[in-house]
């Protein structure tokens, strides 16, 4: 059991592998947090939580006031409240029948239960067996509205990780005089609130833009609040809904981190506060902003569930943990654990502009090389030829494609590819039967003009009518054309997000309600469909987020597919995301997105960093590049199930600012299989340096006692290019590893792998190393 229940100290002790997280109760009524540390095995005293008093202006509860030392402001707390005598924010805050937000939530009762129970609505993770975790839930009461908000901890045995969410119930039949069977209107809850007891710690966030999402940035904590959070309705490019706080010192390798990974896809906030006294308050949910859920006596709201992982040994342990309770635990459906095809993608090879015969010389080219899906994207249905019409009708254009849907399922499945299709199915163009036909189904505010975001509007997904409407029109297509694969994009942000169904007390139920209505469509068209492969899409990875994994197994990555963009892009997805669910791409060069050219092998290596694919006319290239790639694909079949399922080391990136000493010229990843019998080692160049730094690469997580034989390939391209240097390189440059090369998992670990430096710009050094 990971759920000790201390009558004695009146105290609850959470304990993971690593980690132990402590909640106390005082005076049978104040939940207050103890700590989440390394593990400890028991917690029967109290000495080390001698209550902190703030004694500069701050009120204390009056039944306490001059007895006990107790101040509400300078404790840590579980769940704390806003409008009494905590002035830090708090997690909880609603308006009462008489017009106050002040709130006293109280221990009324817990509960401990074996296994986890689900959310209502939403996506969270899951066991399979009730041996994997135990839950504990926590009532708490206000006294005054009879609010009773339940707080939930899962806490798994095997992993580091305490998945938390809360439960708000308006009780208010048990309550008196003005509160009795009144509504509250709930204006923040968070999924979880925890109290730290320094603020010794960087922050970690993901931030960046379309095109550049997901770069890591730290920052050291300061006095007051930092945050991010997204008003876009999706979790967006912008910010991940994620944080971690680590120490000082932490590195890859090293040192404490706490990572917060928030299960939704619309607008949330995630952040740190600083008190006065240097201790931390981190909390994460649901954005108060454009949010207001007013409760009806009886009636409960769940929030989404929060992922909190502990690591000891630095970020590159929370990461790990992360992918593979992501992998296991939050994918389903026979895709969760298969090998994910490789990919050719007709978009950046031919825009809008394709013809069947087109599309099937693309296809031809790809088969020769090997690939195994052709997907076919925007541009299939109504009568789109740009962007500026046709989202709602999903009906084939018979004037690009005249022998319909089926005969481009046909021909890609004679050539022997898997075949598949693009969707934006939460979108209308304003140019749409379907907008013609209903032109209030999309969010709109009456009154008002309907802001454009690539000349489209967002469907009301709020609304049932149209969740049902989409859930029948893409289980049509889905059950008439032999479809093996979905790619579900979604391209702007969310504006004037209001129903023209809701009451004007309910409007700001609105974008909540939409991500309740999306995933009932999600569960429905991925359930109805188990073959079919699903990927997520947001304009790129606009909402590359753990609650689409629910439903989705991958995600497309970003739109800017240049290597060394991708180095930046990737590193900072695999903080928290599987490289299962990152799919990358080769593409042309100038690359569409920066301009920038760089060779095939390093795109390919790249790449070969998630799900692998290609997004290119095949038939523009020449015949070393097309070599190369039939090269790519024969060497990503061997080495996918490690890729996409194996445990990541990441040695060095050129952009780690956790620990700026150790950022570099070049990144380096070690990803190796959990048998530990393949290890593929990718090492990129983005920076040409002259008399560069020596290139000793100590790689992690193999067999020390194991001989591993090392292959490296150094492909036609790169000799050509190397061949064109201005004065004569070695030997080593080209075969950068002599042949037949084994050396023992020990010494590749503890002394390491000298590489020759790449002489050029965007080089790269791809080795895969065998147990023999
Ligand atoms: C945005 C996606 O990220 C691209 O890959 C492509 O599918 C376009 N949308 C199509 O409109």
């Amino acid at each position: 059991m990971s759920i000790i229940f201390n009558k004695k100290t009146n105290s609850f002790l959470l304990n993971t592998p690593s980690s132990s997280y402590i909640i106390r109760i005082y005076d049978k009524k104040y939940v207050l947090h103890g700590g989440w540390v390394s593990r400890i095995d028991d917690w029967d005293d109290d000495v080390c939580s001698m209550p902190l008093i703030d004694r500069a202006f701050a009120p204390v509860p009056a039944e306490l006031h001059g007895k006990v030392d107790f101040s509400l402001n300078a404790l840590q707390q579980e769940f704390p409240t806003s409008g009494r005598s905590d002035f830090r924010t708090g997690a909880f805050e609603a308006l009462c029948a008489d017009g106050t937000i002040a709130a006293d939530l109280f221990y009324d009762s817990h509960k401990i239960i074996k296994g986890k129970p689900g959310i209502k609505g939403l996506p969270a993770t899951y066991v399979t067996s009730d041996s994997e975790t135990d839950t504990l839930e926590i009532n708490l009461k206000d006294p005054v509205t009879g609010v009773l908000v339940t707080l939930v901890y899962t806490v798994w045995n095997n992993r580091d990780v305490i998945c938390r969410h809360t439960i708000v119930k308006n009780n208010s039949g048990s309550a008196e005089g003005i509160y009795k069977n009144q509504s509250v209107k709930l204006r923040r809850v968070m999924s979880a609130s925890v109290d730290f007891m320094t603020s010794r710690y960087k922050m970690l966030q993901l931030s960046g833009a379309h095109a550049r999402e997901r770069h890591g940035i730290w920052q050291k904590l300061v006095p007051g609040t930092q945050s991010v959070e997204s008003r876009r309705g999706t979790s967006s490019h912008q910010h991940n809904p994620f944080i971690a706080l680590a120490d000082y010192e932490a590195t890859e390798t090293t040192g404490q981190v706490f990572g917060f990974n928030l299960v939704y896809s619309g607008n949330f906030v995630a952040g740190a506060e600083v008190d006065q006294f240097n201790m931390s308050r981190v909390q994460i949910g649901i954005n108060p902003y454009n949010f207001e859920w007013e409760l009806a006596t009886g009636e409960t709201f769940e929030t989404p569930e929060v992922v909190m992982v502990f690591s000891n040994n630095g970020l590159g342990e929370l990461s790990r943990t992360y992918h593979d309770l992501y992998r296991d635990n939050m994918c389903r459906g026979p895709w969760q654990k298969k090998e994910r095809p490789i990919v050719i993608n007709n978009w950046e090879a031919t825009y809008f502009n394709f013809n069947a015969e087109k599309l099937f010389k693309l296809a031809d080219r790809a088969a020769e090389e090997g690939i195994e899906l052709f997907v076919l994207d925007d541009g299939w249905f109504g009568k789109r030829d740009d962007d500026r019409s046709s989202l709602g009708d999903w009906f084939v254009n018979t004037k690009k494609l005249t022998g319909g849907l089926e005969e481009i399922a046909e021909g890609i499945h004679k050539r022997g590819l898997k075949f598949g299709l693009w969707f934006e199915p939460e979108m209308i163009s304003p140019d749409s039967d379907l907008y013609r036909a209903h032109p209030d189904w999309c969010l709109h505010i009456e009154g008002r003009d309907r802001s454009l975001g690539r000349h489209q509007l967002v469907l009301d997904l709020s609304r049932d009518d149209v969740v049902d409407y989409l859930t029948e029109t893409l289980s049509k297509i889905l059950s008439t054309v032999a479809i093996d694969y979905v790619k579900w994009d979604f391209n702007r942000s969310q504006t004037e997000v209001a129903s023209a169904l809701a009451s004007p007390a309910n409007q700001l139920k609105t974008a909540h309600k939409y991500y309740l209505g999306l995933y009932r469509l999600l569960e429905s068209v991925t359930q109805k469909f188990p073959n079919v492969l699903f990927e997520s899409c947001s304009g790129g990875g606009g909402r590359f987020d753990p609650a689409f994994l629910y439903y989705m197994p991958q995600c497309w990555t970003s739109d800017n597919t240049a290597g060394l963009s991708r180095l930046a892009i990737q590193n900072g997805t695999s903080i928290a995301y599987p490289a299962s669910a990152m799919s990358c791409h080769v593409s042309a060069v100038p690359n569409h997105q920066t301009g920038r050219v760089t060779n095939i092998s390093e795109r390919g290596h790249t790449a070969m960093a998630g799900t692998f694919g290609y997004e290119l006319d095949l038939n523009k290239l020449s015949k070393p590049e097309l070599d190369e790639i039939k090269e790519q694909v024969a060497l990503y079949k061997k080495i996918r199930s490690t890729v996409q399922f194996g445990d990541l080391y990441r040695l060095r990136s050129s952009w780690d600012a956790a620990a700026p000493a150790e950022s570099s010229a070049y990144t380096a990843w070690n990803i190796v299989s959990k048998d530990k019998k393949q290890a593929v080692l990718t090492v990129s160049w983005q920076f040409a340096e002259g008399n560069p730094e020596v290139v000793l690469l100590k790689l992690k997580g193999l067999d020390p006692k194991a001989k591993y034989k090392l292959t490296c390939s150094t492909s036609a391209t790169i000799r050509a290019l190397l061949a064109d240097f201005p004065f004569p390189l070695p030997e080593s440059t080209f075969a950068p590893l002599p042949a037949g090369l084994a050396t023992s998992g020990d010494k590749l670990m503890n002394v390491g792998l000298y590489l020759p430096y790449m002489p050029q710009y965007g080089g790269s050094v791809q080795i895969v190393l065998e147990k023999c």
